[in-house]
């Protein structure tokens, strides 16, 4: 209910108990039509559970829904069949006592369907082990066996279950199911021969012509279909869209073989099935006498087969009745409609009794065969109160039925409630409710009731009828508050009574009964001689079912209306010994379709379910009582004194608690373990200060609860990051301590090798001489030379000396090829002249080392340069270079502006056109300069009379000019560098002196004393 509350204003309320309006009808339907559109079907009151069918399947089945019920406290979580099941199942674990959950409704309103759904529950949610699962599957799977035989398509239900059913589940000392065993009342067996139009006859006919096997169809003389059969066609819709015959069979043939039938047994079985089939096509026509005869034998030769019977003792059977004269038997021929009834007769009789051998033969292999204690839970699903358009014999003993459920539930609710006042030490405030005693005895009692009057009617010698039994009633009865006929009614309610009728003031209403039929279906006789034939059947069933004894047992047999009360009375007496669970179902519409709610309907069934009275009774003091303790627990939170912890007594936290609260005394009342709240709108006071506080304290909680998680979480962090710390310090450590030795290891090694790097190589010093190579080799290539000129080398260890010198060789071998390689030719040649220009003139003369620099050309004026003539003369010869250059004469050593031209062959002093002088060069005696800058040279030729004399020449490319000539003359070493003064000849055997001096500036002059005076200027340098 705690769930209720906080449920209440969405969808109603979710326990009629927390209505304010508990006894107008109006606002429970409301209430009830408020849940049902949003898919709640389940309300509760108190503990009793009202449960509206969807039509439709809702998502409220499953594992989950399952797991999330069991063990949860019945009033925490919404209303649901679960909680139901759950808490009788957990009391009976707590208590160890015995349960019963009482499931009823009118047909369609989903009475079966709930017993399954509790039933699934129990076998998912108990524990179990491997052995007990066969006993769970056969719980499970004795319900499709059950429907097929006594469930059939009616106009109400698809699937209504045609009998009652009171099934106990067995739980052993942990809680687990180990057995069952199920009662089974008053199985419509009417319908065997007869339906209503729009209804079928029991599944399994249908079933078996739908989807039995070929060879067993014609072994039970079967055709595969149904329209061939007349007690299948009476309510001509043996088709039916929702109903899958062909796979509903494979089900039960799967479920026989689990609840262990052998072959055999479904062979007799299937051979009764059949033969009621057969017997239902017999046809009797007049014989001429009027007695009757059986117009075709084919179905009595298949009946006679598959029962075991003989065929003619069979055939006599149908046709006549035994009649015991004195101590005589007579054979009494039938006429045809007698025929009939007997034939009728025996089909209903061997489906009815196969129909309890059936449940018999279940509860064998339900059975729990170790006699330790077990405790159980009873599932009753039963017909509800039934009011049809015409209430026949059926209809009054189920609606005497539910006037005893009633009574049961109404005495045990009142009982609890009481017992709880006391126990509580409350004063009983007496409840008004209706006691329908006075019905149940108006039925039931011995020698005055209806069935009693009934019994004798029936048993009675002479000509009883129904009507004869109407107005025994009216004698016997009929001052009775509660019973009307058409003769006992007043003017106005006389027209709504037949003169057939009676009229019964029921618990929940007025129903009408007509008397037609009773007398017939309460002595539901078969003749003595068909007995005879079934009880001497081959049919291992049948003789079962029909025992020889019976025969020999000269009494009457009990009426039905007796049978049926004596079960009643028996089924009474075992819920009373046990605790109980009340589910009432109810049909929304008639349509069969979900979101439908007819009001008219349901107010129809509210009232017949006793649900406004029930109601009453629970609500009639109190409407919420609680344990101190929950309470307290509940509601400690609104009250200073007893939050967050109450340490007193849990009464006295209570009396706190309500006092600040400021309940008035007539709104509650304490009990010895219980508070006992009047009025819902107390309780949803409450409540809602509650739903306040708890936003106020959820909060707070959260936040409290949020910085401890932030704290753990950063302690953890925390820790974490320490420990993490301390990891990778170790691993650091080691790593370093690891290349500490290592290194250790390497400086000892090199200090050993650097001690013995002097002795030839050994294990001491390999890898440190390797290590010196091998350094100094790769420092060597980062700093070899770059170029020829660089003569920078690094300096090697002693031990690499040799090879140093070895590497630099070859290093500056390399540049220099590498070098030489890149000159170009006219370079190269250039070079050559250099060199020779070297080997005459470095450190000689003044001025060579500024002309190192300076390229040689090739020559200083073009051949074309030269005057035609001058060429001419020259003959040919190749000219290499010319050059202008001042010649003194040697006379005066005047200057003249002379060209030299110097040939391959020769040196030629050109003058214009004229070739002055011609010197060759095999003849040339020598090449003579001074040591000065003066440019002055002196090309000595032969003494002899063609020679004119020593050629004085100025040149201003003197080491150029000189160069060439003593290079092409090839006489490098002809060329003297002289100091002071050098001798030379003037011509016909007279030398001249040519002085070199000097001075500030510079010329060439003849002195006094004769001698040519070169002066030059001092070069810097
Ligand atoms: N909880 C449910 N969820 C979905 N459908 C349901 C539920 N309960 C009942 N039904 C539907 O209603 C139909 C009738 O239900 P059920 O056979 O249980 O009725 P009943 O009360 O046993 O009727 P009868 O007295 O005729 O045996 C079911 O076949 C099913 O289609
Ligand atoms: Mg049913």
């Amino acid at each position: 209910m705690e769930g209720a509350l906080i449920a209440r204003d969405r969808v109603g309320v979710q326990d009629f108990v927390l209505l304010d309006s508990h006894t107008s009808e109006t606002a429970f339907l409301n209430n009830l039509r408020k849940r049902y559109q949003e898919n709640l079907i389940y309300t509760y009151i108190g503990t009793l559970l009202v449960s509206v069918n969807p039509y439709q399947e809702l998502d409220i089945y499953t594992m989950t829904q399952m797991q999330l019920y069991r063990g949860v406290n019945f009033f925490e979580l919404p209303p649901h069949l679960y909680a139901i099941a759950d808490n009788a199942y957990r009391l009976m674990c707590s208590e160890y006592n015995n349960h019963f959950i009482l499931i009823s409704g009118e047909s369609g309103a989903g009475k079966t369907e709930a017993s399954k759904k509790i039933l699934q529950y129990y076998a998912v949610t108990c524990p179990t082990t491997e052995q007990l699962q066969v006993v769970r599957d056969r719980l499970l799977l004795s319900n499709p066996v059950l429907e097929a035989f006594g469930n059939a398509k009616t106009l109400r239900n698809d699937n209504s279950s045609r009998f009652g059913k009171y099934m106990d589940i067995q739980f052993d000392f942990k809680g687990a199911p180990v057995g069952g065993h199920i009662l089974s009342y008053l199985i419509e067996k009417s319908r065997v021969v007869h339906q209503n139009h729009g209804e079928r006859n029991f599944h399994i006919f249908y079933q078996l012509l739908e989807g039995g096997e070929k060879e067993l169809l014609g072994w039970l003389g079967l055709e595969r279909n149904p329209q061939k059969y007349a007690y299948l066609i009476q309510g001509k819709c043996a088709k039916v869209f929702s109903i899958n015959d062909k796979n509903d069979w494979k089900i039960v043939r799967k479920a026989f073989s689990i609840i262990d039938f052998t072959e055999r047994d479904l062979q007799h079985l299937f051979g009764i099935v059949a033969s009621v089939l057969h017997l239902g096509n017999i046809q009797f026509e007049e014989d001429s006498n009027g007695h009757s005869i059986i117009r075709d034998g084919t179905q009595i030769k298949w009946i006679s087969k598959l029962l075991g019977a003989h065929l003619s003792i069979l055939q006599e059977a149908l046709t006549h009745r035994k009649i015991e004269a004195r101590s005589e038997e007579v054979l009494s021929p039938l006429n045809v409609d007698m025929a009939f009834y007997a034939r009728d007769a025996v089909a209903k009789a061997i489906y009815g009794r196969t129909f309890t051998w059936l449940v018999n033969k279940i509860n064998n292999s339900l059975a729990n065969k170790d006699s330790t204690r077990k405790t159980v839970i009873g599932l009753l699903d039963i017909y509800g109160f039934e009011v049809l358009d015409t209430n026949s014999f059926e209809q009054f003993c189920i609606n005497y039925c539910n006037e005893k459920l009633q009574q049961l539930l109404i005495e045990m609710t009142l009982k609890a409630e009481q017992e709880e006042y006391k126990l509580e030490g409350i004063e009983w405030e007496q409840i008004p409710y209706f006691n329908n005693k006075i019905i149940c005895d108006l039925v039931e009692e011995k020698h005055k009731g209806i069935i009693s009057i009934l019994d004798e009617e029936c048993l009675r010698p002479g000509e009883a009828t129904d009507l004869s039994f109407l107005e025994k009633l009216e004698e016997k009865v009929g001052d009775h508050a509660h019973f009307v006929t058409r003769k006992l009614a007043d003017q106005k309610t006389r027209k709504s009574i037949d003169w057939v009728d009676f009229r019964l003031l029921h618990y929940a209403g007025e129903v009408t009964y007509s008397a037609v039929g009773f007398l017939e279906k309460n002595n539901d006789l078969l003749y003595r001689n068909l007995k005879e034939v079934l009880c001497n059947s081959k049919n291992g069933i049948i003789r079962e079912c029909f025992l020889l004894s019976e025969l020999d047992n000269r009494r009457r047999p009990e009426t039905v209306a007796t049978q049926f009360k004596n079960s009643l009375t028996s089924l009474i007496e075992i819920l009373m010994s046990k605790e109980p669970s009340y589910v009432r179902c109810i049909k929304p519409n008639e349509l069969k379709e979900p979101g439908k709610f007819d009001d008219f309907l349901i107010r129809h069934q509210v009232k017949y379910l006793g649900l406004m009275e029930h109601l009453r009774v629970r609500r009639a003091g109190f409407a919420y009582r609680r344990k101190y303790e929950i309470f307290l627990q509940r509601y400690k939170s609104l009250c200073p004194a007893t939050w967050p912890n109450w340490n007193g007594p849990a009464a006295e936290g209570v009396e706190k608690l309500i006092k600040h609260l400021g309940y008035k005394p007539e709104e509650y009342k304490l009990g010895r373990t219980k508070i006992f709240i009047r009025f819902p709108k107390t309780l949803f006071a409450t409540e809602d200060a509650f739903e306040l506080r708890k936003y106020i304290l959820v909060s707070r909680l959260q936040a409290k609860y949020k910085g401890r998680l932030g704290k753990r979480e950063f302690k953890k962090k925390r820790d974490a990051a320490i420990k993490l710390e301390a990891c990778w310090r170790g691993v650091l450590a080691r790593k370093a301590a690891k290349k500490r030795s290592w290194a250790v290891q390497i400086i000892r090694k090199f200090i050993k090798g650097f001690i013995n790097r002097k002795k030839p190589l050994c294990p001491e010093d390999v890898e440190f001489v390797r290590l010196v190579q091998y350094n100094y080799l790769m420092k060597l290539r980062d700093h070899l030379p770059k170029n020829v000129l660089d003569k920078s080398w690094l300096q090697p260890p002693s031990i690499l000396e040799e090879v140093s010198e070895m590497l630099q060789n070859m290093c500056i071998r390399n540049l220099v090829r590498k070098y030489c390689q890149g000159v170009p030719p006219e370079r190269k040649v250039q070079l050559e002249q250099k060199v020779v220009t070297s080997a005459v003139f470095r450190g000689k003369k003044e001025g060579y080392q500024q002309s190192i620099n300076q390229p040689f050309m090739d020559t200083r004026l073009k051949e074309s340069d030269l005057n035609p003539r001058v060429l001419q003369l020259i003959q040919g010869e190749k000219i290499k270079y010319v050059t202008p250059v001042i010649k003194y004469d040697r006379n005066g050593f005047k200057a003249r502006e002379r060209l030299l031209v110097l040939t391959q062959a020769s040196a030629c002093v050109v003058e214009m056109a004229k070739i002055k002088q011609k010197i060759d060069y095999s003849t040339l005696k020598g090449i003579s300069t001074s040591n000065l800058s003066d440019g002055i040279v002196v090309i000595h030729v032969p003494e002899d009379n063609k020679q004119k004399g020593d050629a004085i020449l100025h040149c201003e490319h003197i080491f150029e000019t000189v160069t060439k000539l003593c290079m092409l003359a090839n006489k490098q070493n002809l060329v003297k560098v002289v100091q002071g003064s050098l001798r030379f000849r003037v011509g016909s055997g007279k030398e001249g002196t040519m002085v070199f001096t000097v001075g500030q500036e510079p010329q060439v002059f003849k002195a006094k004393n004769g001698q040519l005076t070169v002066v030059s200027t001092q070069m810097s340098s």
